[in-house]
């Protein structure tokens, strides 16, 4: 099984290019089968959008990878297609689960497997069939599967979520374009890369308008011409840079993003005392000393996201005082904290709040991933660590981090996989 082998302690001193978003390009992937051709740009080359490909291609669409040149065609001139997502594709990667809403709007029948559980959490899908519900759809599981039909097409509806979820949101939207009438979503996720998908589906023709927290679709006609569209950049990597650059960057630069969607995160690492500069598409991080400590709680957008805070946590260790961070999204997010234990931190977990005492010395150990952005926590940890570390099972930072090891190398880390 592969491993990172880290030396910490190392200055880190570049250029970073942020790739393009995963969690954007995954909806956008399905609602490719909406249209009849597709362009891709800025695609992040990482497992599950690797995964996401197998998904559409089984399911009949035509792909065409070029990885070199970050770009991904498809095409969907077939009238009948294989309505099914299987248990094996959509096992790892619960994005396989969105593939739902399109098939319903286009074939008016789907058959996807439940994602099942997690390691974070139990992650059900009740708030992706509910909204799926409401415009009509008639739905059952059998076998560990959801069947779904909407034989006389689905109906536009007012639909209030009752808590917000990415998925839900975009598996409603992808419905909605379908829906005869107008439907107003309510409580919604505004993610931006939710924004980047509303984005992508009024470039296939979709009607749509989002007001706050509301979004109102009408009826759309998909267009028949060819889409270009450019995936936004990748905040979450963005951010996991920026505390990279705060824990052991001389001078970092990161670069091909847009500043104004990751403010929040920028003044948090600010209010600690993290030297920043930044411009529209860029940000300078120097070297940072006697950080303070904060307290945080994750949020839906535009508040601090769950998928930055095992990172921070780390940044809490090197932080003078007591900081805490508390847990809103899911309810087992806490699995890094044993092995960043292990590694000296010193973390007490109180329900959904950790309490990181700082700041502590840490020192490499042999760590193991647990899930995507717990793996990168080790990883950041054992940067700022003494002595070598090696983080097992890294499977899971490949399913979301693209070229990790070469981007990080080229700013002097010393980090080697075996
Ligand atoms: C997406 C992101 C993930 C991120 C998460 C929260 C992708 C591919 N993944 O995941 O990286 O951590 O948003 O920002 O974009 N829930 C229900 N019922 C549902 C759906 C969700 O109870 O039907 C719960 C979940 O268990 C969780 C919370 O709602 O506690 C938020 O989950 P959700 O926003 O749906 O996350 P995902 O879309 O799965």
């Amino acid at each position: 099984m592969k491993k990172l082998i880290i030396e910490g302690k190392k200055e880190i001193s570049g250029t970073i290019s942020i790739s393009g978003s995963k969690n954007a390009s995954l909806p956008i992937l399905a609602a490719s089968i909406l249209s009849k051709a597709v362009k891709l740009s800025n695609v992040p080359f990482v497992k599950d959008i690797f995964t996401m490909i197998e998904l559409l291609k089984f399911i009949g669409l035509k792909v065409k990878v070029q990885p070199n040149k970050k770009i991904l065609e498809l095409e969907n001139k077939k009238r009948n297609i294989n309505t099914l997502a299987p248990y094996r594709l959509v096992k790892t990667m619960r994005a396989g689960v969105l593939v739902l809403g399109s098939l319903l709007t286009k074939y008016k029948k789907a058959k996807v497997s439940l994602p099942g559980g997690c390691a974070i959490g139990t992650r059900p899908v009740d708030l992706h069939l509910f909204a799926l519900k409401k415009l009509g759809a008639k739905i059952k599981i059998k076998d560990g599967y959801i069947i779904a039909e909407a034989s006389r097409g689905l109906l536009g509806a007012k639909i209030k979520f009752p808590s917000i979820s990415v998925g839900a949101t975009e598996n409603a939207l992808l419905a909605a374009v379908g829906a005869k009438g107008k439907t107003e979503l309510m409580n919604c996720a505004i993610e931006p890369e939710i924004i980047d998908l509303v984005k992508f589906l009024k470039k296939l023709g979709c009607k749509i308008k989002i007001l706050k927290r509301k979004i109102i679709v009408n009826q759309s006609t998909i267009s028949e011409s060819k889409v270009n569209h450019r995936v936004i950049f990748d905040r979450i990597e963005a951010g996991t840079y920026l505390i990279v650059g705060a824990l052991v960057g001389k001078k970092l630069i990161i670069k091909n993003i847009e500043t104004k969607i990751i403010r929040n995160e920028i003044f948090i690492l600010k209010k600690m005392g993290v030297k920043i500069i930044s411009s529209k598409n860029s940000i300078l991080i120097l070297r940072s000393k006697n950080l303070k400590r904060i307290l945080i709680s994750t949020k839906p957008y535009p508040g601090f996201p769950t998928d930055l805070q095992a990172q921070l946590m780390v940044l809490m260790t090197q932080a003078k005082g007591r900081s805490k961070i508390k847990e809103n999204i899911f309810e087992n997010r806490f699995m890094h904290v044993p092995e960043l234990k292990r590694m000296g931190a010193k973390i007490d977990i109180k329900n959904k709040i950790a309490i990181v005492s700082g700041p502590t010395r840490l020192t490499g150990a042999e760590v193991m991933a647990t899930d995507l952005r717990a793996s990168v926590s080790l990883v950041l940890a054992a940067l700022v660590a003494e002595n070598k570390t090696v983080v097992n099972r890294i499977y899971h930072l490949d399913r979301g981090y693209e070229f990790l090891e070469k981007k990080l190398k080229k700013c002097n880390a010393e980090i080697k996989r075996l």
